[in-house]
């Protein structure tokens, strides 16, 4: 078979672990996919930098909307981040053309993702965003594909792996917020301004995503309570310590009589509780529905070979589609029919 070509854009922590796990994986990929995955084109800022990979046999682009049109792709890999800006400007090029779109962008997804889904399901490509959510978590396609039939009654979970990981250590090693949110970023865990971290944006964008896909309405992320953890004390860790709890930043969107409630703020859970032993880096995802009941997934959720596992896992899909096969919605229903969303009062 043909090799499927792909083009990455963005080379940062994710985007170069997803070129070196697919050089250091290439044989198994091959076998699993029935084809070769070459990495044809790359854009980045930088076009000096080392990238930890061999990236010398894929075209050079500046400008990731010119590989977008003009590259000899079959897939556009958009790793750059941001809602608007050259992430949109790139995907909107990308589907355009009739190429699928893999990405890892929740906030572009969270502001834009109806009308991108639009346009993909209109040209009859995919767009893939495993790794949007949680990281490595599988949910996108648990709740895409292997749910289906099931009324979702709530969604809930531990959608940020940096602020799991800074209310972690606060907790079992008494650091400062500070000190552990500086080893977040040095890790990779950290958005490029980790203010959308610890002010709980980007879970409130992953909420949105998994709203969608729950209920089946157009994504409403400004409609989300929005509380972070950027004021959480040592002296709230362990006062809430003392009464048995732990403090968790959730997700949550429940259906309820009067619409759909949405809301991301610090919690106190039971020390207890499953949710309570889901620590660091890890994220966790409760889905509770009528035929299934109730389901945990939990996993790393956020770091270049953790994320890099969900956008490999995308591009494989592809790899593995027949040509001409008619691919699934992207949010679970047309992106015509996502019905309106109607906040809880
Ligand atoms: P980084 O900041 O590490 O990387 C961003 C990359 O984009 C860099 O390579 C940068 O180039 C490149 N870039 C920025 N602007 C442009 C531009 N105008 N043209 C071309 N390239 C550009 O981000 P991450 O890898 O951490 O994140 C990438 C995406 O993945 C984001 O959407 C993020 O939300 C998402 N994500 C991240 C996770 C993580 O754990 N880090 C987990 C899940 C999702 P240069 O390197 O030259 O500066
Ligand atoms: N900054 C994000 C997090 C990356 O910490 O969870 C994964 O989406």
């Amino acid at each position: 078979a043909e090799p499927l070509r792909i083009g990455i854009a963005g080379l940062g922590t994710v985007g170069a672990a997803v070129a070196r796990v697919l050089a250091d994986k290439a044989a198994e990929l091959t076998r699993q996919c029935g084809r070769d995955i070459i990495v044809n084109a790359v854009s980045a800022r930088d076009a000096k930098r080392d990238r930890g990979v061999d990236l010398s046999s894929a075209q050079w682009f500046d400008d990731p909307v010119e590989l977008a049109k003009k590259a000899d792709i079959d897939v556009f890999v958009e790793l750059i981040g941001g809602e608007d800006g050259p992430a949109l400007a790139c995907v909107k090029a990308a589907l355009d053309a009739g190429r699928h779109v893999v990405t890892a962008n929740k906030a572009l997804l969270a502001k834009h993702g109806v009308a991108l889904a639009e346009t993909a399901e209109k040209k009859g490509v995919l767009l893939n965003y495993e790794a949007a959510v949680a990281g490595g978590i599988p949910v996108i396609k648990t709740m895409r594909e292997a749910m289906a039939g099931n009324t979702v009654n709530r969604v809930f979970g531990i959608l940020n792996g940096t602020c799991n990981y800074i209310l972690t250590r606060m907790e079992a090693e008494g650091l400062s917020f500070e000190e552990c949110l500086k080893d977040a970023q040095r890790l990779g865990y950290a958005e490029a301004d980790p203010t959308f971290d610890i002010e709980g944006n980007d879970t409130a964008h992953k909420l949105a995503i998994l709203t969608s896909l729950a209920f089946g309405t157009k994504i409403a992320a400004g409609d989300i309570y929005l509380e972070g953890i950027s004021n959480i004390t040592q002296a709230d860790i362990r006062a809430a310590s003392n009464l048995g709890f732990r403090i968790k930043l959730l997700g949550v969107a429940q259906r309820t009589e009067s619409g759909i409630e949405q809301r991301v703020h610090p919690t106190m859970v039971p020390t207890a509780s499953v949710i309570a032993q889901v620590h660091g880096v890890t994220n966790a995802v409760a889905i509770e529905t009528d035929i299934l009941g109730e389901l945990l997934l939990s996993g790393p959720g956020a770091g270049g070979n953790a994320t890099a596992s969900a956008v490999v896992g995308d591009i494989a899909d592809i790899a593995k589609s027949q040509p001409g096969f008619q691919h699934g919605p992207v949010f679970g229903r047309p992106a015509k029919e996502l019905k309106p969303y109607r906040k809880a009062r």
